[in-house]
Order: C-alpha cells, then sequence, then structure tokens
C-alpha cells in the first residue's frame, strides 16, 4: 500500500529520516526498530572529518528551532568503515547527505560514497551553516550547476540535489540541477534565519545567522515542493515542518513521491514511525489502494 520504487531502490513506504535530525540511525534504533521507515539520510558528511560550529548550536523558536551546528560528521571514510555497516544492517534505504567546502572537495566525496554501499547520494548544497561550500552553492543556479555537473560526472548511483529555500529562484534552481543531471530533488532545507539575545545585545548564533526549521516553514515549503514538483520530470522529495501523516499526504499530494522528517524527531522522536501508521490507515480509511495514486494529485 505504501510502498514505492524509485530509481531501482524500493521504499517500503515513502518516509525517510532527514539528513542531521537522526545521526545514522543508532540512537533512534534503540527506541524503536528503525528498518521500518521508508529511508535514512545521514548527517552531512565531509570529505574531512568536522567539529561543527563554536557557541550555541540549538535554539527553539514559536513552531520552530533554528540551528547551526555547522556540518559536525566524523568525516566519509570513518562514516564507510564504521557507521555504514551497521546503517544497511537496518534494510532500509541509505541515503548519504554529501557536503563540501569546494567543488573538489564534493567530487572526492562523491568518489569515495559511490564506491560504497550507499543506495542514494544527496547533494547538500544548502547548509547556510558554513563559510565555504554549502548554501553557497544553492543560492545562484549558475552556481549550483558547476557542482552537480561535476558531481554527476563521478557518480553513477542515484544523484539526488537537496536545495536550498534561500535560492534566488527555486523553480529554476530545481530545473538546473535536472538539466545538469539530477536524478531526484529533495527541497526544502532551512531558511536563513537569526535570534538576539536582548540582554547580552548580541546575535544568539556566533555566525549570526542559523537555519530555520519545523512546522512554521512548511506552508512555504508545501509552495515550493508544488512549483517544483510541476516544473521537473524527475522525483521529489519533499520536506520542510512536517511533524504528522497529515502533513506527509499533503505534501505527496503537492507532488512529492517520498517526504522527509526531520525536526519533529526532536519533538517526538516516534514521529517518523507514526506518520507511516498515519498514512498507512489514512489509504485505507479513504479506499486509495496505492501511495502512487495521490502523488501530485493537486
Ligand atoms: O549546520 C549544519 O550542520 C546544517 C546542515 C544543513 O542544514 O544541511
Amino acid at each position: 500500500m505504501l510502498e514505492i520504487t524509485l530509481w531501482g531502490k524500493k521504499f517500503k513506504n515513502p518516509v525517510i529520516a532527514a539528513s542531521g535530525t537522526f545521526g545514522f540511525g543508532r540512537e533512534y534504533n534503540e527506541l524503536y526498530d528503525v528498518s521500518v521507515l521508508g529511508g535514512i539520510a545521514t548527517k552531512g558528511l565531509t570529505l574531512k572529518k568536522r567539529e561543527g560550529n563554536e557557541g550555541e548550536r540549538c535554539y527553539e523558536t514559536a513552531g520552530g528551532m533554528l540551528n547551526s551546528v555547522g556540518l559536525q560528521n566524523p568525516g566519509i571514510d570513518y562514516f564507510i568503515e564504521n557507521e555504514l555497516t551497521f546503517m544497511k544492517s537496518l534494510n532500509t534505504v541509505i541515503i548519504a547527505n554529501l557536503s563540501g567546502g569546494s567543488i573538489e572537495e564534493y567530487v572526492k566525496g562523491a568518489e569515495k560514497l559511490d564506491k560504497s554501499d550507499v543506495d542514494i547520494i544527496e547533494l547538500n548544497i544548502s547548509c547556510p551553516n558554513v563559510k565555504e561550500g554549502g548554501m553557497n552553492f544553492g543560492i545562484k543556479s549558475k552556481v549550483a550547476r558547476e557542482v552537480v555537473r561535476e558531481v554527476r560526472k563521478v557518480v553513477e548511483k542515484p544523484l539526488v540535489v537537496k536545495l536550498s529555500p534561500n535560492a534566488e529562484d527555486i523553480v529554476d534552481m530545481a530545473v538546473s540541477c535536472v538539466e545538469e543531471g539530477a536524478d531526484g530533488i529533495s527541497l526544502v532545507n532551512t531558511f536563513k534565519a537569526m535570534a538576539i539575545d536582548i540582554y547580552k545585545r548580541k546575535p544568539v548564533f556566533k555566525n549570526v545567522f542559523a537555519g530555520l526549521s519545523g512546522p512554521s516553514i512548511k506552508p512555504i515549503a508545501l509552495r515550493m515542493v508544488y512549483e517544483v514538483s510541476k516544473a521537473v520530470d524527475v522525483p521529489v522529495i519533499g520536506l520542510g515542518g512536517i511533524r504528522d501523516y497529515k502533513d506527509a499526504i499533503e505534501f505527496m499530494m503537492a507532488g512529492a513521491s517520498l517526504v522527509q522528517v526531520g525536526t519533529a524527531n526532536f519533538i517526538n522522536p516516534f514521529a517518523c514511525i507514526e506518520i507511516v501508521k498515519g498514512m498507512e490507515n489514512f489509504l485505507k480509511v479513504q479506499g486509495i489502494n496505492s501511495i502512487g495514486e495521490i502523488i501530485g494529485i493537486v
């Protein structure tokens, strides 16, 4: 009923744990059997290990949160040697989220991941919390084209590009990435935002800006998923503030073939599994035989 096959990969259901909110699945697997999920996207990986940003990293706001993690991760080699075997044992689709500070770094990272056992590579050109790379590649379509083109040359696995809502023109950005060889588009990552500590009279974050996620961004994310889905002929993964099955169904009706759940995991660690169950029940009650029937129905 919820099963869907894309890029030759069988997803048990369309629900994927979003990058940066699920680690490599270990901690959540202690709470429930995460193999029930459609997939897991790893924390953003870079060629070399990163310690992440100094100072405040997470800050709650009305209807969401700001993060400035700074791509803390153990590096691609460590991931492949120490985390991937465990992740593969989870029997769900494994998506490696790849970040980089330069095109060269993206390409080297992509080469390594392409030779590994990950199922899909999600090219992250949307992290707002690093000085070099990240979202800098995701604002202007012309710049995004270059990195997608170079990474595509070395990747045989399915390549999904994760877009920033801060792109100058989200539709042009998506179309440009597909023209350069992206097999899919995931959107949206976080919105560039900020908070001020009024007692210190200073920004909360050392980098001043941070990424806003959670329910407050959902209607905008939904609109972007709707627009992009109508403009590209590759599968779209929708994300941005999904917290229950109704949100997930909305994104699918807007055109997403899969959804990612991020910030909701921090509020309720069982969010993903509850969304899977909720979607299944919705389909039954509505007399829908297969999830494919509602994708892009709006
Ligand atoms: O700061 C971070 O690690 C965030 C990454 C992202 O938004 O992709």
